[in-house]
């Protein structure tokens, strides 16, 4: 027997004119990734338990960018082009030169809700494997802007009446249209090759299609989901109102994995941030994308790391900056108002104060004292700053690089150093302090 097959259709052509902004609805960033690169990674997710014949992004408003940015990250998606934003039902109808006949069945999404699990797309195709139509409805807050969701006496779903054409009863429901949908091909393809126009907003809406499955005596499933998993982002409030509640997935589950936050709701997470058990995590810390944090480690108040490694007890705060390329190692120490970019720390390093080090190798166990100017920019080139094992840098240095300074040596504070220090040396540079008698005055 052939296995039910099923393929997804994102509708992401809409220019988003309620974010007031010049960049692609879908690309603007919750938890430091795209919209839509949230709502793939919950469909692929499904590729295990699903025979998922096809995936199809419809794009429309820069829709090379939007492309270049899906591809990068998820392979085999197709695209298809929306000429002419006519509607969510004429986006549908933009897949079908490629959506073929193999599939059974047709996700639709919306590309501005990333939200939606992978549990609740599994329960959609499983729930309504019987039905010709699937409907995800939710109960929202404030249903403002969503379409509606109505029934008839018996309860079944009756039609989607869209916010614009809603009467005041209508607006009263607050059972809405989560824009996910599960349908037959042949029909849902059908419908939206002939659906006309609604004439108040000159556009074709997929949501009609539950009257004329009405009409055509065919069988709805309603699935009741969350307002969290449902919620679209029209504008940059309902951006803001998303993050949230990503970042309070977040927190809860890197507590769940042993990781403590002293004021959880002042920590942000990246989509992607990796924290072992029995870290501390102080208040007002900030994780950017590819941030790794090993078991043992404390993370102090009003710190912010990107790209960055930090291994088994490390120490890093208050007021840290890490910058990618960063590999902190073992049980080092980085302190306030220290910031690193492109270094490894080796294990049990000190740079505690006030520091600039980018395009460095700091050796194990070394003190950068207070201060220390790694100077790894001459205008033209980055240039590297190697440290030996168990080196001191003294207050105020600035280092000269590329420079090389050897293990166990010292640097006088204060010094501007541009030669090479050998191993087990001291290097100083600096104007020989005068001491000059004052003329004491008579009194
Ligand atoms: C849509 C639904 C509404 C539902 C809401 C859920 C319709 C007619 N309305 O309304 O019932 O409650 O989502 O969030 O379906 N798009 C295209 N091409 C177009 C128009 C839109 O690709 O021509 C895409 C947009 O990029 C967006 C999605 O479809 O990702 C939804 O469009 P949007 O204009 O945001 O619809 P809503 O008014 O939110
Ligand atoms: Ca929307």
């Amino acid at each position: 027997m052939q296995k039910f097959s099923t393929s997804f259709i994102i509708l992401a052509a809409g220019i988003g004119s309620r974010m007031k902004s010049s960049k692609p609805k879908v690309l603007h960033e919750i938890a430091n990734r795209p919209i839509i690169n949230h709502l793939l990674e919950k469909i692929f997710n499904l590729k295990s338990i699903l025979f998922i014949k096809k995936i199809i992004v419809v794009l429309g408003h820069q829709n090379e960018l939007v492309k270049s940015i899906i591809e990068s990250n998820f392979p085999d998606i197709i695209f298809v082009i929306q000429k002419r934003q006519l509607g969510t039902a004429d986006a549908v109808n933009s897949a079908k030169n490629v959506i073929g006949k193999e599939s059974d069945k047709i996700v639709v999404l919306c590309g501005d809700a990333p939200l939606v699990s992978s549990n609740l797309l599994k329960k959609l195709v499983k729930e309504s494997i019987s039905s010709d139509i699937g409907v995800v409805g939710f109960r929202a807050q404030n249903p403002s802007g969503y379409g509606r969701i109505l029934r008839d006496k018996f309860n079944f779903i009756d039609r989607i009446v869209e916010h614009n054409d809603a009467n005041s009863a209508d607006k009263k429901i607050n059972l809405c249209n989560s824009g996910i949908l599960i349908c037959r091909t042949n029909f849902l393809m059908n419908f939206v090759k002939s659906v006309s126009l609604n004439i108040n907003k000159n556009e074709k809406y997929l949501t009609d299609i539950i009257k004329f499955a009405k009409i055509k005596n065919k069988t709805i499933t309603l699935i009741e989901a969350s307002e969290n998993e449902c919620i679209g982002i029209n504008d940059k409030e309902d951006l803001a109102m998303v993050e949230k509640e990503l970042q309070e997935s977040l927190r809860k589950k890197a507590m769940k994995k042993g990781v403590t936050l002293i004021s959880p709701e002042t920590v942000f997470f990246s989509h992607d941030t990796i924290i072992a058990k029995d870290v501390i995590i102080g208040p007002n810390v900030v994780f950017g994308p590819k941030v790794k944090i090993e078991t043992g480690v404390v993370i102090e108040s009003f710190s912010h790391l990107e790209g960055v490694i930090v291994k088994k007890g490390a120490k890093i705060g208050p007021f840290a900056r890490l910058r990618p390329g960063v590999i902190v190692d073992e049980d080092v120490k980085i302190g306030n108002f220290v910031e690193v970019k492109k270094s490894r720390i080796q294990k049990g390093a000190k740079i505690n104060h006030l520091s600039y080090v980018g395009d460095a190798n700091i050796g194990k166990e070394s003190n950068i004292g207070a201060g220390v100017i790694t100077c790894n920019y001459d205008g033209k080139n980055k240039n590297k700053t190697i440290i030996g094992d168990k080196a001191f840098i003294g207050s105020n240095v600035s280092l000269v690089a590329p420079i090389k300074v050897g293990k166990n040596s010292k640097v006088g504070a204060g010094s501007v150093i541009t030669k090479n220090v050998l191993n087990d040396s001291l290097a100083v540079e600096r104007n020989k302090q005068l001491n000059i008698k004052r003329k004491s005055k008579k009194s």
